[in-house]
């Protein structure tokens, strides 16, 4: 009986698995003599002979049927063996999103900067995205053609600074964070622009922090993400919440400074608004501005995976079109 199971589960091909059943439970294959002889024992006998004989026909009929669906999907169509240069069946391999890639590997510079990651809401306060921030109730992006209000009286944030707010808040400093996340205008998309986009804040406050230490921050970071070749500009700009405000741009990847499509022409691309902490701000938080003075910088992060990965629309990044998503592994 043993054998018989053996013999089965060692059939290499369709057509040995025939023979072995054919030699057991074909029509003048063992089990069949067996049942035949039955006849021949006395009456006691028979009844436990028999039984013995159908549990083994079940056991080997089943072990047969399973080696034979086995050998049938090894195997193409028609053909007595298995080929194995034929290519195997693609399932597909899984990438990272680009927006998560770019947060992860913003995470391990700054890491390496001392910088630690801490996250906040995205449904915030009015008085953590605006109030808290500087931002006066008349100004037009708490508009309602600008910012999603939900009838709570809170909003979708439309900035990781409010994050700036609630770190603070909640500790002493010094204090030295970064705060990815995803961010809410009532933007129309096109090719740059989406309601729903993420952004990496960043903020530390220390004493005697300088706005040379934002630009060399910012430098090494770029040269980090983009390569070794990446420059990096200060343009001045205004942001309620910090005072003296830039924008920080870097050299278009893409064509390498001499002027693109992706860059306008202009050799750059805006990647942050950053600036040092407004005085006001940290007085609102109880940090006293005579001891403490910090740097904060907001960037987009659509923006770094577009010319860190060539994506020339930003809404590849929310179609979720597996061949886009494939087109990064
Ligand atoms: N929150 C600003 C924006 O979304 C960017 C910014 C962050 C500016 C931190 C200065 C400091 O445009």
């Amino acid at each position: 009986m043993e054998k018989a199971l053996e013999e089965a589960r060692n059939a290499g091909t369709l057509q040995d698995l025939e023979r072995v059943r054919a030699a057991y439970l074909g029509r003048s294959g063992l089990i069949s003599e067996i049942m035949k002889s039955l006849g021949r024992l006395a009456r006691e006998e028979r009844a436990e002979a028999g039984r013995a004989a159908n549990a083994f026909k079940d056991s080997l009929g089943k072990l047969i049927e399973e080696r034979r669906a086995a050998l049938q999907a090894g195997m193409p169509a028609g053909s007595g063996f298995f080929d194995y240069t034929l290519p195997g069946r693609w399932r597909g391999l899984g990438s990272k999103h680009p927006v998560s890639a770019v947060i992860e590997e913003a995470a391990r510079i700054f890491g390496k900067l001392g910088f630690t990651v801490a996250e906040g809401p995205d449904v915030e306060t009015a008085y953590h995205n605006f109030e808290a921030l500087n931002t006066p109730s008349h100004h037009p992006s708490l508009s309602p053609s600008d910012t999603f209000w939900l009838d709570t009286g809170e909003l979708l944030r439309t900035q990781t600074s409010p994050v700036q707010i609630r770190v603070m808040e909640s500790r002493k400093p010094p204090v030295r964070v970064i705060t990815p996340g995803r961010c809410y205008r009532r933007d129309t998309t096109d090719a740059t622009h989406s309601a729903n986009f993420h952004q990496i804040e960043g903020l530390y406050v220390d004493q005697k922090v300088s706005l040379a230490d934002l630009k060399g921050v910012m430098a090494y970071f770029a040269r980090e993400m983009m390569g070794p070749k990446v420059a990096v500009r200060f343009r001045p700009h205004f942001f309620p919440f910090t005072e003296p405000s830039v924008e920080c741009d870097f050299s278009c990847h893409i064509c390498g400074g001499s002027g693109c499509r992706v860059c306008k022409n202009s050799g750059w691309i805006e990647i942050a608004g950053a600036g040092m902490v407004d005085p006001r701000v940290l007085r609102t938080v109880g940090y006293d501005p005579e001891i403490w003075s910090g740097y904060a910088f907001g960037m987009g992060i659509e923006r770094i995976a577009m010319i860190r990965f060539g994506i020339k629309d930003i809404r590849m990044f929310y179609e979720n079109d597996i061949r886009f998503l494939e087109s990064l592994a």
